[in-house]
C-alpha cells in the first residue's frame, strides 16, 4: 500500500507556520497519515489537535506522529465536531486550521474499502466504517433511477448520468466495485469511452464517494465553524481536489472577505463586515516537480484566508 504523500507541503508550511515564537495551536481536521502535521510540527508548530473520520487513518497518524508525544492529541470524528475536542483541551481559539479534503492514498489503495474501481471489493466507500450510515451499496441498490442519475450528475458531473443510472437499475443487485465499473463502462457510448483520458467509472465512483460521506455538505458547514474558532490573525488553509469542492471554498471565502453595505431603503440586504482577508489571491497549485513526483497531486488547489 502506498504511503500518502502530503500535497503542496512547502506552501502549507509557508502559510501556516508561526510568524513569531508564540505558542501555535493547529487543528489538522483531516490528519490522514499525518504527513502535513508531521512537517508542521517540525517547522515549529507547538500543539496539534489531529482529527479524522477514519479510525485507520487515526492509527496511522498515531504511529507517524508518535515522536511528538503530548504535542499531539487525536480525535476520531468529523471535523465538523472540532469545537468539542478543542474545548475539552481548554482551547477557546486556535492559531491555524488545515483541511486537506478528499481521500488518502491508503484509503484509495485499500482493496477492502471499495473506493477504487481497480480492485474487487464490496461497495462501501465510507470514511468512517464504524458508524452505520448508508454505504455505496445502499445507494446503488436502493435509489430510484432518477435520484441515482441526479446524484451522478451533481457530484460527478457525469454527462452520461441517465444512461449509467438506467444500466445500474437494470443490473441490480450490484454487489462489488468491479461489477459496478463494468456496468458503467457498458452504459457509456463507445466513442465517448475511446476519446476519454480517464477510466469510464471515475466520475461515478467520485459521485458515490461524495454522496456516501456527504462531503460537500461538510465542506460548506465547516468553514464558518473554523472561522469562529480561529483567533484574529489565525489562518485557515483548505486543499481541494475537484472543481465542485473548490468552487464551494472559493465562493465561501469570497463572501467572508467582502464588506456588504445595506443600500438606503433596501432593508432586505443586510450590512455585513468582512470577517477574513485572503492570504492567497489565486489558489496555489502543484509545480511540475511535485506533479512529477506525485501524480495524485494533479488536481490539488490550496486556498488560505486570515481572520480579521
Ligand atoms: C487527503 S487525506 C489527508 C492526508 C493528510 N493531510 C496527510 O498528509 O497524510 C483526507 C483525510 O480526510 C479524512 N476526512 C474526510 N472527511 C472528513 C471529515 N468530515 N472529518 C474528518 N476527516 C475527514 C479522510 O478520512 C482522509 O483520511
Amino acid at each position: 500500500m502506498q504511503q500518502h504523500i502530503p500535497v503542496l507541503l512547502p506552501a502549507v508550511i509557508e502559510t501556516l507556520r508561526p510568524a513569531d515564537s508564540m505558542v501555535m495551536r493547529l487543528i489538522d481536521g483531516t490528519v490522514g497519515g499525518g504527513g502535513h502535521s508531521h512537517a508542521l510540527l517540525e517547522a515549529g508548530i507547538d500543539e496539534v489537535l489531529a482529527i479524522d473520520r477514519d479510525t485507520r487513518a487515526i492509527a496511522q497518524a498515531r504511529q507517524r506522529l508518535a515522536s511528538f508525544g503530548r504535542q499531539v492529541t487525536f480525535y476520531h470524528g468529523s471535523y465538523l465536531e472540532m469545537r468539542n475536542p478543542a474545548t475539552a483541551m481548554g482551547w477557546s481559539t486556535v492559531d491555524a486550521i488545515l483541511l486537506d479534503l478528499g481521500l488518502s492514498s491508503p484509503q484509495l489503495d485499500d482493496p477492502g474499502r471499495g473506493f477504487s474501481f481497480r480492485y474487487e471489493a464490496p461497495l462501501d466507500m465510507r470514511f468512517d466504517t464504524v458508524d452505520d450510515s448508508a454505504t455505496a451499496h445502499d445507494l446503488i441498490n436502493k435509489l430510484p433511477a432518477g435520484e441515482l442519475a441526479d446524484l451522478l450528475f451533481r457530484y460527478g458531473e457525469e454527462r452520461h448520468a441517465r444512461r449509467i443510472a438506467g444500466a445500474i437499475v437494470e443490473g441490480r443487485p450490484v454487489s462489488t466495485t468491479l461489477e459496478l465499473a463494468e456496468l458503467v463502462a457498458s452504459a457509456i457510448p463507445l466513442p465517448a469511452r475511446r476519446s476519454s483520458k480517464i477510466h469510464p467509472a471515475t466520475k461515478t465512483f467520485q459521485a458515490l464517494r461524495i454522496a456516501v460521506n456527504q462531503e460537500l455538505d461538510a465542506v460548506e458547514k465547516v468553514i464558518p465553524i473554523a472561522i469562529d474558532l480561529l483567533r484574529p490573525g489565525g489562518r485557515l488553509a483548505v486543499i481541494t481536489f475537484h472543481s465542485l469542492e473548490d468552487r464551494l471554498v472559493k465562493h465561501a471565502f469570497k463572501q467572508l472577505a467582502t464588506n456588504v453595505v445595506s443600500p438606503p431603503g433596501m432593508a432586505s440586504i443586510q450590512a455585513r463586515q468582512a470577517k477574513v482577508k485572503p492570504v492567497t489571491r489565486k489558489p496555489i497549485v502543484p509545480d511540475s516537480k511535485e506533479l512529477g513526483a506525485n501524480p495524485r497531486s494533479r488536481s490539488a488547489k490550496l486556498r488560505v484566508i486570515e481572520k480579521l
